[in-house]
């Protein structure tokens, strides 16, 4: 089952071990990442190739739509994890254009759970309606909405307790904000980084 893919395992590993034979017995030891990425689950926005970082480089979260829900357990212990263990530098919010789930979020349809899961892109929507209702152009309109959807989620991420502690404790973090074009294969700096209580503010 799944030959090929086990084959492309074997390769891969071997591959890494031709370049640098000491790679996964470092990795083994511990990870000590500097990034922290939390972005779409979208199969064309793959975290390490984008900004070219190898395993034990980028601490990773990714749900529908990269969204940092203040009540959501999952993206609450990566965020813990990542600040107070990993101790992280960086975090990227990290949206991209196109996005199924932002599209999903306001295309009146049902879908069942998701449409709870992406409950924030909504209020989102609501809270920027003149704008976004400005735009002409439907694909013009969500990649907006993307952008101010990801500006929501670093705000989330910034204002959260975890991070606000360790800022407290003068640990240097800044949060970021993009947005990956699946057509080009590049990102936009949202430039939104927040690097202390005073820009949050
Ligand atoms: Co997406």
């Amino acid at each position: 089952m799944l030959d090929n893919l086990k084959a492309n395992n074997r390769a891969w590993a071997e591959q890494k071990v031709a370049n640098d034979p000491g790679f996964f017995s470092r990795l083994a030891h511990q990870q000590a990442p500097e990034y922290l990425w939390i972005g779409c689950s979208d199969s064309r926005v793959p975290a390490n190739d984008i900004v070219g970082l190898d395993p034990g480089e980028l601490f990773v979260h990714r749900n529908v739509a990269n969204l940092a829900p203040p009540q959501d357990a999952n993206y609450l212990s990566v965020l813990q994890f990542a600040v107070d263990v990993l101790k992280v530098k960086h975090i990227l919010v990290v949206g991209h254009y196109g996005c199924g789930g932002v599209a999903a979020a306001v295309d009146g349809k049902r879908l069942g759970l998701v449409d709870h899961w992406l409950h924030p892109i909504r209020e989102v929507h609501h809270d920027h309606r003149r704008e976004l209702d400005a735009i002409v152009g439907k694909s013009e309109r969500l990649d907006r909405l993307c952008e101010l959807s990801v500006l929501r989620q670093v705000r989330n991420v910034a204002s959260d307790v975890f991070v606000q502690d360790a800022w407290t404790r003068g640990q240097a973090i800044q949060v970021h904000g993009w947005v990956y074009s699946i057509a080009n294969g590049l990102v936009t700096d949202l430039a939104t980084t927040i690097s202390g209580p005073a820009d949050l503010d």
